[in-house]
């Protein structure tokens, strides 16, 4: 049985930073689940598909041939063999549209469990402690002001409107972004980087992991 800490939040939390840095300081692999939504909206945009259209969606999901694996201590999600670009911004503007539709999840998230049968790991998203691996002990929600976040988005050169996107996922019927039940919320907004992984370590400490590289 693997280990899997749950990171959830919402966009430009600043959780896949802390995510990647806390897997390399305790040794466990990383699993960003929202470039898989990316990757699934990168390929359905490229086909020309109405990703406003839950069926078309739907459709595209389950003729895609998506594979997912392991490389350098991190997962990767292609498409037909292919790596999206998945920072493009029409991707930002279509990923919560492509993300609400159940049968997108479900192909993700059979991906997620596979990655997680593997390897111990950091799997960080949206509905990650509440639906994807709800019985894991080690859930944080990672949170931090709409001012701040909108900044580090730019700051990353990126223009989406990160509310928006956030109203789109916390409002969608399936596994809509909210605390988990249990999770440690830690809100990000006047900590870096490195003082939240020390305060997800220490909590992880508490709670009897240790683990070491
Ligand atoms: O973490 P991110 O900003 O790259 O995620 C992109 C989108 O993917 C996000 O707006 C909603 C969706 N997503 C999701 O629905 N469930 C997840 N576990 C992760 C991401």
């Amino acid at each position: 049985m693997k280990t899997i800490i749950a990171i959830d939040g919402p966009a430009a939390s600043g959780k896949s930073s802390v995510a990647r840095k806390l897997a390399k300081t305790i040794g466990f692999s990383y699993v960003n689940s929202g470039s898989f939504y990316r990757t699934a909206t990168w390929h359905m945009i490229a086909k020309g598909v109405d990703i406003q259209n839950p069926e078309s969606v739907a459709t595209a999901a389950g003729t895609a041939d998506f594979f997912s694996g392991f490389e350098n201590g991190e997962s990767f999600f292609e498409v037909g063999g292919q790596r999206a670009n998945i920072t493009d911004d029409a991707v930002n503007r279509g990923v919560s549209a492509v993300a609400r539709v159940p049968e997108v999840r479900a192909v993700v998230n059979a991906h997620l469990h596979a990655l997680a049968s593997v390897a111990d790991c950091i799997v960080e998203g949206r509905d990650i402690g509440s639906a994807v691996f709800p019985e894991t002990p080690y859930k944080f929600y990672i949170d931090a002001s709409p001012e701040v976040r909108q900044q580090r988005r730019s700051a990353q050169g990126q223009a989406d409107e990160v509310a928006a996107r956030d109203r789109q996922d916390s409002s969608r019927a399936t596994a809509p972004l909210t605390i988990p039940e249990g999770s440690t919320v830690i809100d990000s907004t006047h900590l870096s980087i490195d003082q939240v992984v020390d305060a997800i370590v220490s909590a992880l400490e508490s709670r009897g992991l240790s683990p070491t590289p």
